[in-house]
């Protein structure tokens, strides 16, 4: 059992982000802004509010932005120095203070499972909070990252957020069946990656959140090539709650699927919407 905090957040950030071309041609897919803010911003400010502040980013060809984006700029900042704008760099600049920023290459893409196996050289053996970027969250209360090291701490196991989507979208997603063993906290007892809506065992799919224990490191490089041949966390998972216990977490709270134009153009709306209240 791992009774280590969670220090460390682990981003996938490798992807192409075909779904944005052309605007993720030459700018990583994290990197665009729902309002002023970049995609991955986000859910770094979601991981700090969660008490991490050690920021592990598997990166790819072509995405250097994000390593600009986390650290200063000294030619911008001294340019701004003294007028109205440099409120706008507040954030930015309390997470460059407060956090470390380290990154690690995936050379070929071969599925989520197999990006956050590269990046076990940057969080090593301890319990750790995986985001992925275009799944964007926002909660009036704790967020969700939050919400779940705080179940973490109880059950000490690996965690995957779900939200109940229609029966005709399981198709997207990695899809669990499990027992309720508390309000919103289901102990799983099968996931499927991507299931036809006639296969999905429930219409409950994970979204891009997760805490997950070291030993998940070993279990995927035992783990086959699943759907699509590609090396499948979801895959992992189920191999992990077989032997062990892993939980789904029915959270509360907003996503908005920023992968998809759809559901970029509703972040959108709604991050507007709440900055003008
Ligand atoms: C990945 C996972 C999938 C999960 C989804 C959440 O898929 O493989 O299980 O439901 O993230 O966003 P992707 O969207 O990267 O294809």
């Amino acid at each position: 059992m791992n009774s280590a905090p969670i220090k460390k957040c682990l981003f996938p950030a490798a992807g192409y982000g075909t779904r944005f071309l052309p605007a993720t041609k030459a700018t990583p897919k994290e990197m665009l802004p729902v309002l002023t803010k970049p995609l991955i911003q986000y859910g770094v400010e979601e991981a700090v509010e969660a008490g991490i502040n050690t920021m592990a980013i598997v990166t790819g060809r072509g995405k250097r932005a994000l390593e600009d984006h986390f650290d200063r700029s000294y030619e911008l900042e001294h340019q701004i120095e003294g007028s109205s704008k440099e409120l706008l760099m507040t954030d930015i600049r309390t997470i460059i203070r407060e956090c470390t920023f380290s990154y690690t290459r995936q050379v070929e893409m071969k599925g989520l499972g197999h990006a956050i196996l590269t990046g076990e050289t940057l969080i090593g053996h301890e319990p750790f909070a995986v985001v992925l970027a275009d799944d964007l969250c926002d909660n009036d209360g704790d967020g969700v990252l939050a919400q779940m090291i705080e179940l973490y701490k109880k059950h000490k196991c690996s965690i995957v957020a779900i939200e109940e989507v229609p029966k005709e979208d399981t198709s997207k997603y990695g899809v669990i069946a499990g027992d309720e063993i508390e309000e919103n906290v289901f102990q799983i007892t099968d996931m499927v990656e991507k299931p036809d809506p006639k296969d999905a065992p429930s219409n409950l799919a994970i979204i891009g959140r997760y805490i997950l224990t070291p030993d998940i490191f070993d279990i995927i490089r035992e783990t086959k090539p699943g759907k699509g041949g590609e090396i499948q966390i979801t895959d992992a998972l189920l191999e992990q709650a077989k032997n062990g216990k892993v939980l789904a977490y029915k959270f509360q709270g907003q996503r908005f699927d920023c992968g998809s134009v759809d559901g970029f153009v509703e972040a959108t709306n709604y991050f507007y919407k709440k900055s003008k209240a």
